[in-house]
């Protein structure tokens, strides 16, 4: 895979060159072109940003550089036997970047990074390059950043694992939290390794039972408890035929019970947290 990374702050990017991307960039799995934006800048201060029109506050990246950085950029990957590239856009207003996401981009040939930092960059460049390549407007969670680097670093990163050859084992991701499969929609529970003990802290007796049905149906229940607790909307908006019997049975203890079938707004059957017991 290629990837390009346009940036005023190509130093920023130094960590691609570190741990699981950083391998891959050796073995040649991944084929990495950073570029200063400011190459494309032919003022004495290199001027990548002016006023926004209509006012407001902060500055907006203009669209001269970008456009003769994205045109040399695509000249020379296609030059060089690239293909099918497709335009990467950190920004707030982006379509959230899930594993999902991340498992369609890993199957592209090329991606070309555009992180953006003041007020985001002239809207017109991004409609120029959608007459010509797929475009991709992402953000990284509902926060902002000071500029779309550290969302490429993530979006890299996750992309990077996926592709064939970058993991060890073939089937590392196949658990992930947010794997499409069985495990869809719930979080990874709690992993241990040795000691046995470890500051008067032992591990789950089950998971030195030898017992594959009953470790497989425990990790199970605690990866239930720990969606149940930090992402209630992974199981809210989890198919109920998804879960079995004993998901069910561990869900209700967990305070959960099945929305009433069909009703208003609620698909039906829909796991849903029952309202805390009112006080006498
Ligand atoms: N740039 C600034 N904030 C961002 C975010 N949350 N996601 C992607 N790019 C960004």
């Amino acid at each position: 895979m290629r990837l390009d990374v346009v940036t005023i702050f190509p130093e920023y990017l130094e960590p691609l060159n570190v741990s699981l991307v950083g391998k891959a960039r050796t073995t040649g799995l991944l084929d990495v072109h950073v570029h200063d934006l400011r190459d494309w800048t032919y003022d004495r201060h290199n001027t990548v940003d002016d006023t926004p029109y209509g006012g407001g506050p902060g500055m907006v990246m203009k669209t001269g550089p970008w456009g003769d950085a994205l045109d040399t950029v695509l000249a020379d990957g296609y030059d060089t036997g690239a293909h099918a590239p497709a335009l990467i856009v950190p920004t707030p207003s982006g379509m959230p970047f899930t594993q999902e996401l991340a498992v369609e981009l890993s199957e592209r040939p090329w991606l070309i990074f555009t992180p953006a930092r003041y007020e985001g960059i002239d809207r017109r460049v991004t409609e120029e390059y959608a007459t010509r390549v797929p475009v991709y407007e992402v953000s990284i969670g509902d926060y902002v950043l000071a500029g779309g680097e550290a969302a490429v670093l993530v979006v890299t990163e996750a992309v990077a694992r996926l592709l064939p050859g970058v993991l060890g084992n073939a089937d590392s991701h196949r658990d992930d939290s947010f794997a499409p499969g069985d495990m869809a929609d719930l979080l990874e529970g709690p992993v241990y390794t040795k000691p046995p003990l470890w500051r008067g802290r032992d591990i789950p007796e089950v998971l030195l039972s030898g017992h594959h049905g009953k470790i497989a149906r425990w990790r199970r229940d605690e990866a239930l408890k720990r969606t149940a607790r930090n992402r209630p909307d992974l199981i809210e908006r989890t198919d109920p035929k998804s879960f079995d019997k004993k998901d069910r049975e561990t869900l209700s203890i967990l305070g959960w019970a099945p929305g009433p079938e069909g009703s208003e707004g609620r698909p039906s059957g829909r796991f849903w947290r029952r309202p805390p017991a009112v006080e006498e």
